[in-house]
């Protein structure tokens, strides 16, 4: 029942919109807990990024409230950065670990990112995307946004009948993640599951918070799939729920 009081989620259609960044990440949290009651087996796609840690925060306290469990779940994270060992601290792998896996009582063998140390990291691509479809279809795709519109690392130009496969990153991503390599090593290059991958989810739940999010918020919603701004491919899927908070939802109307 809705009711007046502000600190209760606004629900539009395919959008909720939380006061604020943490009750946008416990909404989050509480959807993937109530979806892995229901399909305890579930496979569930991962993505990572300064947005999702309060998620994987909200999970591991509900883990160890005995709420939820991991214990037959599989995991396929969104994507990794090409030349990073997986044990670098910014490495995707080493970040999953380190704010959920290892906090879980999850299978880690069944957990899966992209092998971004590959030799050949266009074969590893390949792989994942053989890898998802052996063990998928992802039942339930986590996914935050750039502030270029990009969602994994699908930026600007990508297609919509992308595929895993090797990207290079915009100048925009690479600011917005530099803080993560203190010693200015950082790659210019990631393997992400493509747009089309994404979108073989069964259901979806994108996280945006903050001001910086706003103009990727507006842009995915104007209708339809724009190419420079791969998140308004998302307009093509049939169960997908954005959770904004206030200052990321600020440019929608209505
Ligand atoms: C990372 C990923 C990216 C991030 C996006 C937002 O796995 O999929 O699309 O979700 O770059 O990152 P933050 O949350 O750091 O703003």
């Amino acid at each position: 029942m809705q009711t007046n009081s502000a600190r209760l989620p606004a629900r539009r259609s395919g959008v909720t919109v939380a006061p604020d960044a943490r009750e946008a990440a416990r909404l989050v949290a509480t959807r993937i807990v109530a979806f892995m009651k229901e399909k305890p087996d579930a496979v569930l796609g991962l993505a990572t990024g300064a947005t999702m840690e309060p998620v994987y925060a909200e999970l591991v306290a509900a883990y160890r409230a005995g709420n939820v469990s991991f214990a037959s779940a599989s995991t396929f994270n969104l994507d990794e950065y090409v030349g990073l060992a997986s044990e670098h601290p910014a490495a995707y792998r080493s970040t999953m670990n380190r704010l959920l896996f290892d906090h879980v009582d999850i299978d880690k063998t069944r957990t899966h990112v992209p092998d971004g140390h590959a030799s050949d990291p266009s074969a590893a691509a390949a792989r994942y995307e053989a890898a998802i479809a052996a063990t998928g279809p992802i039942d339930l795709q986590l996914l935050g946004i750039g502030r270029n519109g990009h969602i994994g690392f699908n930026e600007p130009g990508s297609p919509l009948d992308s595929r895993t496969r090797v990207v290079e990153l915009h100048s925009s991503t690479l600011d917005a993640n530099r803080a993560f390599f203190p010693d200015g090593r950082m790659p210019h290059f990631a393997i992400t599951m493509g747009i089309a991958t994404i979108l073989q989810a069964r259901r979806i739940l994108l996280l945006a918070t903050g001001p910086a999010k706003r103009d990727a918020v507006v842009r995915a919603h104007a209708g339809g799939f724009d190419i420079d701004c791969p998140a308004s491919a998302l307009s093509d899927h049939a169960n997908v729920e954005w959770i904004v908070d206030a200052e990321a939802a600020a440019g929608l109307s209505g």
